[in-house]
Formats: structure tokens, C-alpha cells, sequence
């Protein structure tokens, strides 16, 4: 579905991503992991179009999609989550899964002359589908709450409810288990299963938690020194010698190796 040839991403002298090659099969749950500094998120940014790249080409089913913007990409139904943004936080759950772009008619304002009944409707039909996600994502207990006073981990829940507002197709998620409590990592799990079995979403992952990435994820990609060391199930990963070599000196020496 997406595949990634021989990508570089330099800031200055320094090569963050530094010939990174790899393919995205439709359907999977794809893992990618790698000590810290691996160039993991610069690749996600890259691949999202949140920075050009220096070099390299990125397509998707087939058409070049290099240095596309994020909106462009979005309506292709390629979408990188993003932190809830600061001024979203006063509005209440619900309100901020139906503020993710679509094509609500409410947006043009010539339709506030001539659509007035459309645009009831449409946002009836677009509040039941946030309520909807939020069921989905087992947090409809709160979609009355303000963004700014939920938990973290129900942040990242909103997060990838924001993915569900439209018909996404590969969904890149950065460290979504970060800060959260075991529950929460579970039920944040669950829905990126339920998601790719039903609903037919390809995801990529980057997770340092090595059970959160065994649970979910094959293949599993790790990268190291903006390239890509070794693909392969997480316990191919684990035994491999590049990979091994590549985390030691790092605290997640000991993550690998356990997990
Ligand atoms: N805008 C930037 N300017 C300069 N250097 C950058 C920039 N963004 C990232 N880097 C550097 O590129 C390298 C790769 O960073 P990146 O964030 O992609 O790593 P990562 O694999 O996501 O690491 P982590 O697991 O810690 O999130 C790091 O050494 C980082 O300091
Ligand atoms: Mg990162």
C-alpha cells in the first residue's frame, strides 16, 4: 500500500532518516520500532507530509505521493494523529470529533443562505457519528466532557477517534501508548484491532512498549540510524543480531531482549 524507497531526511549535516526502504502491506498492523534518535517520527513526518524530504519517494497504491501536503493527503485517507491542539481543549469531546474536516456543508457560507435545513441535518448525522466513535472507543461516558480535562490516555483515545471521522485508510500512530495506564494501553489496543479487522484500516505503529507491539503488530520494522535493520515478526526482531547490536547502550537493551 505504501512503499517508502531509499527516503533521507537531513537537518543541516545531521541524516535523521538516511535511506530508509520499506513497504506497508494493505491490512497489516505494522510495528516500527527502534532505539531513541532512530529517525522513526521523522520518517512518519516525512511519509505524512509534515516536512519535504531531501531525497527519496513515497507512494501509495501505486501513485507518488512525495512531499504531498497533510490535507492532500487526509482526503486520500492517509492520516498521522496529532496532539489534541491547545485550542480545542475548552470544546467537549463530541464537538472536537465533529470539527475534523469532511465536507460538511456548514463550512461554505454560501450555504448558510441557501442550506439552512441541510446543514441541520448534516450536523445531526455528524453528531451521531462522533457519538458513535466515542461508543466505539468506550469512552461515550464523557463525550459531554471538555477535551482539556480528560486523562491522557483518553486523549489518545480522542486521538485516533478523530481517524474514525472520516473513511481513513492507513493511520500512522506515534507513540500512542505513551503515559498510559495499562487499561487505557489495552483499550486503545482493542480499537486499533477492531479497526483494522472491521473496518479494514492498515496502520502503522511506533511503540517503545514491546507488549503492546507483540500484541499487535506484525510485521514489525526496526530502524536505527535513520535506515531500516531488520523486518520480521517481533520475535524474528528480537533474536536478530543487527537489532540487538543497535539497542545496546540504550535502556531498551533490556526491553528487547525481555519482552
Ligand atoms: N527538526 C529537527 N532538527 C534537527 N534535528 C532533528 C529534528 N527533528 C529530529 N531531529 C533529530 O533527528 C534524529 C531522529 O529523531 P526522531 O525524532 O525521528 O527519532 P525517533 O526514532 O522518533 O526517536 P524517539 O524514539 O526518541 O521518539 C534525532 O537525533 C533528532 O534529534
Ligand atoms: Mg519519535
Amino acid at each position: 500500500m505504501i512503499v517508502v524507497d531509499d527516503l533521507h531526511k537531513h537537518f543541516g549535516g545531521f541524516h535523521a532518516v538516511d535511506g530508509a526502504s520499506l513497504t506497508i502491506q494493505e491490512g497489516s498492523i505494522t510495528g516500527l520500532i527502534g532505539p531513541n534518535g532512530a529517525g522513526k517520527t521523522t520518517l512518519f513526518n516525512v511519509i505524512a507530509g509534515v516536512l519535504p524530504p531531501t531525497s527519496g519517494k513515497v507512494t501509495m497504491a501505486g501513485e507518488d505521493i512525495t512531499g504531498l501536503p497533510p490535507h492532500t493527503l487526509f482526503s486520500k485517507g492517509l492520516l498521522r494523529t496529532f496532539q489534541i491542539a491547545h485550542e480545542f481543549s475548552s470544546m467537549t469531546l463530541r464537538e472536537n470529533l465533529m470539527m475534523v474536516p469532511g465536507n460538511q456543508s456548514g463550512e461554505k457560507l454560501w450555504n448558510t443562505w441557501f442550506g439552512r435545513k441541510r446543514i441541520a441535518d448534516e450536523e445531526r448525522a455528524l453528531a451521531a457519528k462522533a457519538d458513535e466513535v466515542l461508543e466505539f472507543l468506550t469512552i461515550d461516558h464523557i463525550s459531554d466532557e471538555r477535551a482539556g480535562n480528560i486523562s491522557g490516555g483518553q486523549k489518545k483515545l480522542l486521538e485516533l477517534g478523530r481517524t474514525m471521522m472520516v473513511d481513513a485508510k492507513i493511520v500512522f500512530l506515534d507513540e500512542v501508548g505513551a503515559g498510559v495506564n495499562r487499561t487505557l494501553l489495552n483499550t486503545i489496543g482493542d480499537a486499533i484491532i477492531r479497526l483494522n479487522k472491521e473496518r479494514g484500516y492498515t496502520f502503522v505503529v511506533i511503540e517503545h512498549d514491546m507488549d503492546f507491539i507483540g500484541r499487535l503488530c506484525d510485521p514489525v520494522i526496526c530502524m536505527a540510524e535513520g535506515h531500516v535493520l531488520a523486518e520480521g515478526t517481533l520475535d524474528e526482531i528480537k533474536a536478530n543480531e543487527q537489532v540487538i547490536e543497535a539497542y545496546l547502550g540504550t535502556g531498551l537493551k533490556n526491553k528487547v531482549a525481555n519482552a
